[in-house]
C-alpha cells in the first residue's frame, strides 16, 4: 500500500473507533511548493507551484447533535463545538469551523458534523498544511451535500475561510496548488484569468530540495498585509497616472520607466512584481528546453528580488542561499512563500543531494546555531475524495 492509502486506511480506523461509524467521506489533499512566482498570487500574477508526496486527510459524516465534533490525530487534540458559532481560538480549530461554514455558505441550520483529521504534512514549515486541511474538508462537505462547486469556487471559499476566519488576507495559491497538481507534472497558473497551462515534468539529472530554515517570524503575517497594501496603494497611484493601467499585467518588464512617479519603496514592489511574472514565463521556457542553468538563474534572480524589492527574505536564509552558491551540484535555489523566514526550494544537480544537504547543515549549524531540516520533493496530483460510505 502506498503511504497515501495508508494514511485513508488509518483516518477511517480512527474515524471508526472515535465515533463507532464508518465516515461518509474521505478526503486527501497533498501539500504544496511554489518553484517560482512568488507573492504575485493577490496581484493577479503567474506561479509555478506543483503539489508534494506529503498528505492531509479528512474523515467526515454528518451528525444529529448540531455540533461540530473535530479530532486531530496529528496534533492529538480534539474540540465540540456548537455548529453556529466559534469562540475557540485553537488555530486548528477555527480552520476546521470556517472551512465547513464557507463550504455551506453559513445558510443551513439544524447541521451537525464528526470529523477526524491525520497529515503527513508537516505544520508551520511552508508546505502548505492548513490549505491542504481547507481543500479537504471543502471537497467532503461538497460531495456530501452533491454541492457541484467548481474547482475555483472551492479554490475562493478557502480562501474566504483564511480571510473571514483565521484573519490572514492571502491569495490563492496554496489552495490552487493542492487542488489542481497533477503527477509529475508543474503547472503555470495566471491568476488574472485562472487559465493553467501543465508542464509535463521529465527532467531526469536534478532533483528539487526544500531547506526548512527553522525561522519563524512573529512578524509574517502583519508584513505580509504591509505587501498587500503596499502593492493596493501602487496600483492606485499609476491607475490614477495612467488610465491604460489597471492592474500590474498592464506594465511589463520594459514599461517599468512609467513607474518612476512612485516612491522608492513602492517602486521596488512594481519591479518585484513584473520581474517575477517575467521570470516564471522564461521558466517556463527553460523547462521546456531542458536548460537546467537557466532555471537556476532565474531562482537566484527571484530570491535577489525578493530579498531586494520585496523585502521579504531574512538574514538566515540570504546566507543558506550566498553558502549554498560555492556547493558543487547547486544549481540554483531562493527562498519560498510568504517569506520572513520559512524554506528555500533548491535546484540540485543527481547525485549531489547528500553532499549539499551535509555542507549546508554544518554551515547553517555553526553560524546560526540552528538546524536547517532537508526534504525531497515528487510531485504528485492534486487533492480527490476517495471514499463513500452511504451506507452508514
Ligand atoms: C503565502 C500565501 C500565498 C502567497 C504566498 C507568497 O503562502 O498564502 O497566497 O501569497 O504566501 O507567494
Amino acid at each position: 500500500m502506498n503511504p497515501k492509502h495508508t494514511l485513508v486506511e488509518q483516518t477511517k480506523k480512527i474515524f471508526q473507533n472515535k465515533y463507532n461509524k464508518n465516515p461518509e467521506v474521505i478526503s486527501i489533499s497533498p501539500g504544496r511548493i511554489n518553484i517560482i512566482g512568488e507573492h504575485v498570487d493577490y496581484n493577479l500574477g503567474l506561479s509555478m507551484p506543483a503539489a508534494i508526496d506529503k498528505y492531509l486527510c479528512v474523515a467526515i459524516s454528518k451528525n444529529k447533535e448540531e455540533k461540530i465534533n473535530g479530532y486531530s490525530e496529528t496534533l492529538d487534540d480534539s474540540f465540540s463545538n456548537n455548529y453556529s458559532s466559534n469562540n475557540d481560538s485553537r488555530h486548528w480549530v477555527k480552520y476546521v469551523h470556517g472551512s465547513i461554514i464557507e463550504s455551506l455558505n453559513k445558510s443551513s441550520d439544524n447541521l451537525g458534523f464528526d470529523i477526524v483529521i491525520n497529515s503527513t504534512i508537516p505544520m508551520g514549515k511552508g508546505v502548505s498544511s492548513s490549505a491542504a486541511l481547507e481543500v479537504s474538508i471543502l471537497l467532503s462537505i461538497n460531495k456530501m451535500f452533491n454541492l457541484k462547486m467548481s474547482n475555483n469556487d472551492i479554490i475562493k471559499r478557502c480562501q474566504s475561510v483564511d480571510h473571514n476566519h483565521i484573519n490572514i488576507k492571502s491569495g490563492i495559491l496554496d489552495q490552487s496548488a493542492c487542488l489542481l497538481s497533477k503527477k509529475d507534472s508543474i503547472f503555470i497558473i495566471d491568476f488574472f484569468n485562472m487559465n493553467i497551462e501543465y508542464i509535463k515534468y521529465n527532467l531526469k539529472n536534478i532533483k528539487w530540495i526544500l531547506i526548512d530554515s527553522n525561522i519563524r517570524r512573529e512578524l509574517a503575517s502583519s508584513k505580509y498585509h504591509e505587501r498587500v497594501d503596499e502593492c493596493k496603494q501602487a496600483l492606485e497611484i499609476l491607475a490614477l497616472q495612467n488610465n491604460n493601467i489597471n492592474n500590474f499585467r498592464d506594465l511589463n518588464i520594459n514599461r517599468v520607466k512609467e513607474i518612476s512617479i512612485l516612491p522608492l519603496k513602492l517602486r521596488k514592489r512594481v519591479i518585484h512584481i513584473v520581474s517575477e511574472n517575467d521570470r516564471v514565463s522564461k521558466m517556463k521556457e527553460a523547462i521546456k528546453e531542458q536548460s537546467i542553468k537557466k532555471m537556476g538563474d532565474l531562482l537566484i534572480k527571484s530570491h535577489e528580488s525578493l530579498r531586494d524589492n520585496y523585502e521579504v527574505s531574512c538574514t538566515e536564509i540570504d546566507s543558506m542561499i550566498k553558502f549554498s552558491k560555492s556547493i558543487k551540484g547547486w544549481i540554483g535555489g531562493r527562498i519560498m512563500g510568504g517569506g520572513f523566514g520559512g524554506a528555500t526550494i533548491n535546484l540540485i544537480e543527481l547525485g549531489h543531494e547528500d553532499s549539499f544537504i551535509d555542507k549546508l547543515s554544518i554551515f547553517y549549524k555553526k553560524k546560526f546555531g540552528l538546524n536547517c531540516d532537508a526534504e525531497d520533493l515528487s510531485f504528485v496530483d492534486g487533492a480527490e475524495t476517495i471514499y463513500i460510505n452511504s451506507l452508514n
